[in-house]
Parts: structure tokens; sequence; C-alpha cells
């Protein structure tokens, strides 16, 4: 792997604990105005300190999020479907030379392994790594899933190995039963993503048997924003995977934290 890619994996997955805490924030790109996303700059601001990358969509970065932000962007770079269409007829939104222009430090795409569209994608995911090589940029392959698709680690294995074979650098997936072997299967690192909203304690329980079943981190999104208190919860989710603190003392923390009123904007240092 080429210094470039090498260097801005390494500000993606932090090297003293090979860990990372990614927030997602790209859902309005199929979504629209999503719950708890409706004015974004003002959910992902105070968040910042706590987030070792931000997932946004193109848009949303330019509109919403301070350029003087010192935080890693894996840039959302497929779409052109909505909710109300066939979620898998995605393409490439973002050319590589506007990522490079947005000084991004990876770029995600969806692959829909399974679905009519599997082709499309896969070979889009294959025509994103060829780009991204040229100029050092990782890629995140989202293996998106179906409504029809059972999320079982041999469909989950199958969808994160295909997406490292075709060159992603990091695969995004959901945590599943037998979560290890889907580990063991893929050669590059895999985050989980947190789904739909579920309390936190549950969400902390999911982040915990992720990291544990091998996971680099959580790629998370709703189940921080849509938290009662979500700088609370981004500080929790980060003891689990930066610190394996478990599930039920990080419940404390966010409880604690949340008492204390935490989600208040830091002051600048
Ligand atoms: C979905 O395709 C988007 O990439 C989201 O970023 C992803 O689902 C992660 O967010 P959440 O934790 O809300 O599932």
């Amino acid at each position: 792997m080429d210094w470039g890619m090498q260097n801005r994996l390494s500000r993606i997955i932090k090297p003293d604990t090979g860990r990372t805490v990614m927030l997602a924030v790209d859902h309005g790109y199929f979504l629209g105005p999503t719950t708890g996303l409706e004015k974004p700059g003002d959910v992902v601001r105070p968040l910042l300190p706590y987030a070792d990358t931000l997932m946004p969509t193109r848009g949303v970065l330019r509109s919403c999020v301070d350029a003087s932000a010192d935080v890693p962007i894996c840039l959302r770079v497929s779409g052109g479907t909505s909710i109300l269409g066939d979620l898998a007829n995605e393409g490439i939104t973002v050319s590589m030379e506007d990522a490079i222009r947005l000084n991004v430090a990876a770029v995600a795409l969806s692959v829909f392994v399974g679905s009519a569209l599997e082709k499309q994608s896969l070979l889009s995911l294959a025509k994103l790594v060829d780009e991204g090589t040229q100029y050092g940029i990782p890629v995140l392959a989202v293996t998106a899933v179906g409504k029809d698709m059972v999320r079982d680690s041999r469909y989950i294995g199958l969808a994160c190995r295909i997406s490292a074979e075709l060159g992603a650098a990091v695969v995004k997936t959901y945590y599943c039963d037998g979560f290890e072997k889907v580990v063991n299967d893929c050669p590059v690192p895999i985050v989980i993503a947190g789904g739909k909203k579920i309390s936190e304690q549950d969400a902390l329980i999911l982040a915990s048997n992720g990291i544990k079943s091998g996971a680099v981190g959580v790629d998370m999104g709703r189940n921080i924003f849509q938290s009662e208190n979500p700088v609370a919860m981004i500080q929790a989710v980060r003891a689990v995977v930066h610190n394996d603190e478990a599930p039920d003392k990080a419940y404390d923390m966010y409880q604690t934290l949340a008492a204390e009123g935490s989600d208040k904007t830091p002051e600048p240092a």
C-alpha cells in the first residue's frame, strides 16, 4: 500500500488503539431529512471532538461542516436513488477530483450483493477502487442489505469478502451471530453500522459485541444522533471501542455524562 493511502487510513483507524469511531451522517442521500439530522450542522458540531472520522455527503460537508474542522472525512460518493425507488440502483455521485478537492481521507460506496443490481454496484466499487488507487484514496465499501435478505453470517460474510476482493480498504457491515467468522474471512478491517435506533444500552452492547468479534470500530449514525444525549452517547461508544469498556460500565458513563448535561458545544480551545 502506498504512503498516501496508508497515511489516510491511519487518520481513520487510530494507530494507538487500532480502532475507530466513525460518525455516519450521510443518511439524507436517500432518506432526505432524516429524524435527528434535520439540521446536520447543529448536530455534527458538538460531536466532532469525539469523532475519529465523519461520514457525510458532499452537499452536507460543503454547506454544514466548518472547513476548519480537524476531522478526517470519509465521503459518501454513491447514490442516485431515494427511499421511494429501488435503493440498489445507485451510481457514483462524486468525481475523485472533487473528493480530493474536499481533502477526504476516504470515499464510501454501497454494494448490494444478492440484489438484481449487484453487478452494477460491484463494478462501481471496482471503478472507484481504480480511481482511488491512482490518488492514494482508500475506498470503504458499505454492504447494504436488501429488504428480502437475511442478515446472517453467510450473507454478510459473502458481501464483505467480495468487497475486499474487489479492493475495498475497509468494509462497513452489520453485526450478526457468528461475526468472528465474518471478520476472520475478510482480509481488510471491518467497521459495524449501528442500524435503526435501539436503546442506548443495546447500542453499546452491539458495539461491544462487534469489537469483541474483531471489528476495528463502528461507523454509527442513528444510535448516536438520535440518542437522547448524542454527546454523552458518542463518548460512551468511544469507551467501548477504544478502551474495551464493558457495555454496562459504558452505559453508566452515558448516564453520568447525560446528567451532567454534556450536550453542550465544547468551548473552542
Ligand atoms: C446507510 O447506507 C448509511 O451509510 C449510514 O451511514 C449507515 O447506515 C450507518 O448509519 P446507522 O448507524 O444509522 O445505521
